[in-house]
């Protein structure tokens, strides 16, 4: 028996800690895309570039032909860092393009401003401004109103706007709103960075190339995200404006986020890019949640909050459904004062499951 308490998974840990690991081990879960597992072909490069010995610190071929695989997608000028997580990511690209008295403006939503345990003000010694944005998108107006104090020493000088893509909402910028708010935040002297933990996934929702919600949106540096699409533990500082990377290097060192056995991580972005794999990872995790959304329209008690434009789909149902559903599938209460719960969907969720899933909160609220 599986359960959830709050939306990082407290209980759920707990439990997977208790006697019941048993079942544990069996669940298919909608709480997080960090649930799933590896595809195949991932482990199999992997395993590929698991011969002979190799230099260390991204002195390999591997990493040598993931930084090519970057250029590839996002153009030339691209200079992508491996580092082991999104956190990691966020917080480098933060401490790369503000000095200490610099500020970041943020969703209130953002993964940076609830998520990070706080990584971004404490490890990254930097300011957030956070502004409400109910479906987790900023605007460009935003911008204008959250900057205030220019020039003004007692005042923090915003530097960077940060945006994700998709959104901690499973909302997505289309390739033309994300362009308006870097153009808006570089005549306000701010760069923009763009937490992609689920750029996949909002790419293939959105049907457009890596390079159009990146490059060509006009983002100064990007946290790519790989582990939530399917790989085991990778993601990459990608810096579109070639003079941000300049010392990057020693600062991804002096972070604790240079890995030694670099070819690994490198291997799984090989992995991803080859045959546009993570294409067909996003796109089948989105579908994946199209077709739950597409399953609780009908169903009476259960309405769905945010426009499902990506992998995930966010909902409000009665309170007594939640506990009883969270037995046999596990999700998150996303809000734990308005009771809105978050189903997430992975590369390897089944339409099975997703039907599965639909049927039980049917019966769960009595629809
Ligand atoms: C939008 C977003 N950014 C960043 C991260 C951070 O990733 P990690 O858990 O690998 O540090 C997450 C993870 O949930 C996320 O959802």
């Amino acid at each position: 028996m599986v359960s959830i308490g709050g939306r990082n998974g407290a209980t759920l840990a707990a439990r997977a800690r208790s006697s019941r690991v048993g079942t544990f081990a069996a669940m298919r879960s909608f709480a997080s895309d960090n649930h799933a597992g590896v595809p195949e072909q991932v482990l199999a490069t992997i395993a590929a570039a698991n011969v002979d010995h190799a230099p260390a610190y991204g002195e390999d071929p591997w990493t040598a032909r993931a930084e090519r695989c970057f250029r590839d997608q996002l153009g030339e000028q691209a200079e992508a860092f491996l580092v082991f997580n999104g956190t990691a990511a966020n917080v480098l690209a933060l401490r790369a393009t503000c000095r200490p008295w610099e500020g970041v403006i943020c969703a209130a939503s953002a993964h940076i401003n609830v998520d990070e345990c706080g990584a971004p003000e404490r490890i990254g010694g930097v300011k957030l401004l956070a502004a409400p944005a109910p479906d987790g998108k900023l605007t460009p107006d935003q911008i204008d109103r959250m900057i205030s104090g220019v020039g003004d020493e007692h005042s923090v000088q915003m530097r960077l706007l940060s945006v994700s893509q998709s959104t901690e909402l499973g909302t997505c910028y289309s390739p033309a709103e994300l362009s308006a708010l870097s153009d808006r935040a570089h005549e306000r002297g701010l760069y923009v960075h763009l937490d992609g933990a689920r750029l996949g996934n909002a790419a293939a929702s959105l049907g457009v190339p890596l390079r159009a919600i990146t490059t060509d949106a006009g983002v100064d540096v990007v946290s790519f995200g790989g582990t939530k699409l399917g790989l085991l533990a990778a993601e990459a500082v990608v810096f579109l404006r070639p003079e941000l990377a300049a010392d990057f290097r020693y600062l991804r060192k002096q972070s604790l986020s240079l890995a030694s056995k670099g070819r690994f991580l490198a291997a799984q972005f090989v992995a991803l890019f080859e045959d546009d794999l993570w294409l067909s990872l996003a796109s089948h995790a989105n579908a994946m949640a199209g077709r739950l959304a597409a399953g609780l329209v009908s169903v009476e008690r259960v309405r769905i909050t945010q426009a499902v434009q990506a992998n995930a789909v966010f909902a409000m149902l009665p309170a007594a459904a939640i506990e009883q559903l969270q037995e046999r599938w596990p999700f998150y209460v996303w809000d734990e004062h308005t009771g809105e719960v978050r189903w997430m969907c992975s590369w390897d969720t089944t339409p099975a499951e997703v039907d599965a899933l639909v049927e039980a909160i049917a019966a769960a609220v009595g629809g």
